[in-house]
């Protein structure tokens, strides 16, 4: 089974977001494929990267070198993305991420009444994330949702959190135990 672990913090060993992800990682097992979109050079999209994207899945060129990203993740069942709370969304490097995985013909189609059918292999996403106050909504995990679900059919999304991170006197550590312990706690239900 491909398990894909995508890194979307912007920092490196101090992240905590990361660590609350190791932990995670390991309490769902397996091997992980990671990928750290710090040291990929991601583009957004402009009008020429556009237009070449449209021409090449016109022409159904699933092959092409700038799909491979989306290849990738067609493939795995399980996707765990690190990605900490920012300015009320996420980094910028995961939305650059997930403008190269929605390619229609590859990781996802539409049907004849214009309804989204994913293309993928993935049955489950977790989203892992931190922010440094308490969030009303999590619009960054709305959105991953709103991807995975509504364009690729994923119809089973966590979210593992920890909030108010950045607050005087937060106990991180605790926070972080107390966000694992709940994501625990629910799969201990579901069995
Ligand atoms: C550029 C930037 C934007 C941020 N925006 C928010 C925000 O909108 N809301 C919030 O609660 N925390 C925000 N934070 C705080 C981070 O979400 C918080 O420190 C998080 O734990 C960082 O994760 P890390 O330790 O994995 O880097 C922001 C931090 C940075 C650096």
């Amino acid at each position: 089974m491909g398990s894909l672990y995508i890194d979307a913090s912007v920092r490196g060993k101090d992240s905590r977001t990361r660590a609350l992800a190791e932990q995670i990682k390991g309490h769902l097992g397996g091997n992980w494929e990671e990928i750290n979109l710090r040291e990929l050079t991601l583009l957004p999209l402009n009008e020429e990267r556009l237009a070449k994207k449209q021409e090449l899945l016109s022409k159904s060129k699933y092959d092409d070198p700038s799909f491979a990203l989306a290849r990738q993740i067609k493939e795995a069942e399980r996707v765990l993305i690190i990605a900490p709370c920012y300015d009320y969304l996420y980094p910028a490097l995961l939305k650059l991420y997930i403008e190269n995985i929605t390619h229609m013909g590859i990781t996802f189609d539409y049907d004849e009444l214009g309804r989204a059918k994913g293309l993928t292999n993935i049955r489950e996403v977790f989203y892992v994330t931190t922010a440094g106050g308490y969030l009303d909504e999590d619009i960054g995990y709305l959105n991953i949702k709103a991807v995975f679900n509504g364009l690729f059919g994923v119809k089973s999304i966590h979210r593992i959190a920890a909030e108010g991170l950045d607050l005087v006197g937060c106990d991180i550590p605790a926070k972080l135990k107390q966000a694992l312990q709940e994501f625990k706690n629910q799969t201990e239900e579901k069995k």
